[in-house]
């Protein structure tokens, strides 16, 4: 399948970055459009037309959002754009933080005009400090030339952003963790409700959105929202960033449709590696549940990944060859798991260490067919019992490889204690 050109379209151009060059391609044009030709709730509706969603991991309609922000008054509000980008596989806001920076400026200014914000935050993974830079630089720019600031280009709209360095925990990712973070707090999650858009940060109304969904918001005001729902799978449809790692040829970030088959998606990024076979993939990064060979044609979005168990996240599809120890990737994805738990609920903190040790006894060659069961009852009363998306999604690595990949489990349960004596491995 072709690679698309809407998303990445200026990240190939030199001296990306400039606004010189981001005017010189469409760029501020959306945001020109909404506040002297279209009403807040005009602008809401495009984005409601488009079906976008959220493509930070959980997926909801950005459309219904900002509608829920826009009803509530209370002022001042904020728009935070999640650039934290920390779920292991995942490196797509990249592309537009490192070479497109004024598309997300662009599209957090139309959002704090949709909803009538005062105020907007960047909260940027602490490994990122050259994007950092980039991003303050380009906010100076806005500033300087009118976009972002006060009445800007000439109407009611005030507002600018203030770009804050995250110091590199995994959960500051989830959104209320990340406004926790953003407050001076330690980086802890919170219950919800309330959700963010009524009480976020400052418990003031707040719309948290990922960095590829708000850069594809001037493209829906300038092009429409029925176009953008015309791109790939029409029940939740745009172009999507996939970050592929692992097993292909070429490594990298893709654009493609909404819903392109993971099959289509290998071939893209060069086909297996060494002409190995396919042997599995997670999706949607290190929190998703593996897909098998016999899933290879689905398709990668929201609804289709959801019917086969699985999920999109942020579209990180880390890709694995028929050399790959299921075992063993399950085991380091738990070990960071249980390394990033905020340590906040109980289920999630204590519960994460036992799946390692139960994990690291079978990988030992310690492990019993009981220990599967246990496993599996322990990953139970983790999942649903969370405050937070952390926990409920951090045995999706083990469960599922429970249940595709079951034989390599009772393979390492089984091996005789002299093959591994004689193999060099501990006991
Ligand atoms: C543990 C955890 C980590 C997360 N990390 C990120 C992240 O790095 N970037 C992101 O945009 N969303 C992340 N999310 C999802 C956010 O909580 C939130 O749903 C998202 O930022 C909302 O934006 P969206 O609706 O545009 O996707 C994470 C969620 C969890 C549970
Ligand atoms: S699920 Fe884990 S990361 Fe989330 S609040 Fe509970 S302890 Fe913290």
């Amino acid at each position: 399948m072709s690679e698309l050109k809407i998303l990445t379209k200026r990240a190939g151009l030199p001296d990306s970055v400039k606004i010189d060059t981001y005017l010189a391609n469409d760029g501020y044009k959306a945001l020109t459009k909404a506040l002297k030709e279209m009403t807040p709730a005009q602008v809401r509706d495009e984005v409601l037309k488009s079906k976008l969603r959220g493509r930070g991991g959980a997926g909801f309609a950005t459309g219904m959002k900002w509608d829920f922000a826009s009803k509530n008054t209370t002022k001042p509000k904020f728009i935070v754009c999640n650039a934290d980008e920390g779920e292991p596989g995942t490196f797509k806001d990249r592309v537009i933080l490192k070479f497109d920076p004024h598309a997300l400026l662009e599209g957090m200014a139309i959002a704090a005009f949709a909803v009538d914000a005062d105020h907007g935050y960047i909260y940027i993974r602490g490994e990122y400090p050259e994007e950092a830079q980039i991003l303050m630089d380009a906010v100076k720019e806005a500033e300087e030339r009118g976009y972002l600031g006060k009445n800007i280009l000439g109407s009611d709209l005030s507002f600018t952003i203030t770009v804050h360095r995250g110091a590199g925990a995994y959960v500051c990712g989830e959104e209320t963790a990340l406004i926790e973070s953003l407050e001076g707090s330690r980086g802890q999650s919170r219950i919800r409700p309330p959700f963010p858009v009524n009480s976020g940060y400052r418990k003031l109304p707040t719309v948290v959105n990922n960095v590829e969904s708000l850069s594809c918001v001037p493209h829906i005001v300038l092009n429409g929202g029925a176009w953008f729902a015309g791109i790939g799978n029409p029940e939740c449809p745009g172009p999507k960033l996939f970050s592929i790692s692992g097993a292909v040829e070429k490594p990298g970030v893709y654009e493609l449709p909404m819903g392109v088959p993971l099959r289509e998606l290998i071939e893209t990024a060069g086909g297996m590696k060494d002409g190995k076979a396919f042997k599995a993939a997670f999706p949607g990064g290190a929190s998703s549940a593996c897909m098998d060979a016999s899933e290879i044609d689905t398709g990668l979005d929201f609804n289709s990944l959801a019917a086969i168990g699985t999920m999109l996240g942020s579209g990180a599809v880390m890709i694995l060859d028929e050399t790959a120890d299921m075992v063993k990737a399950a085991y380091v994805l738990t070990r960071f798991f249980d390394h990033e738990s905020c340590g906040k609920c109980t289920p999630c903190r204590e519960g994460l260490t036992w799946v390692k040790q139960v994990m690291a006894g079978i990988l030992e060659g310690k492990g019993t067919e009981e220990d599967l069961d246990l496993l599996l009852d322990i990953c139970e009363q983790i999942q649903g019992a969370s405050f937070c998306g952390l926990g409920d999604a951090s045995v999706n690595c083990v469960t599922s490889t429970i249940r595709k990949f079951r034989g390599e489990y009772l393979n390492y349960i089984n091996k005789e204690p002299r093959v591994r004596a004689a193999s060099g491995e501990k006991s």
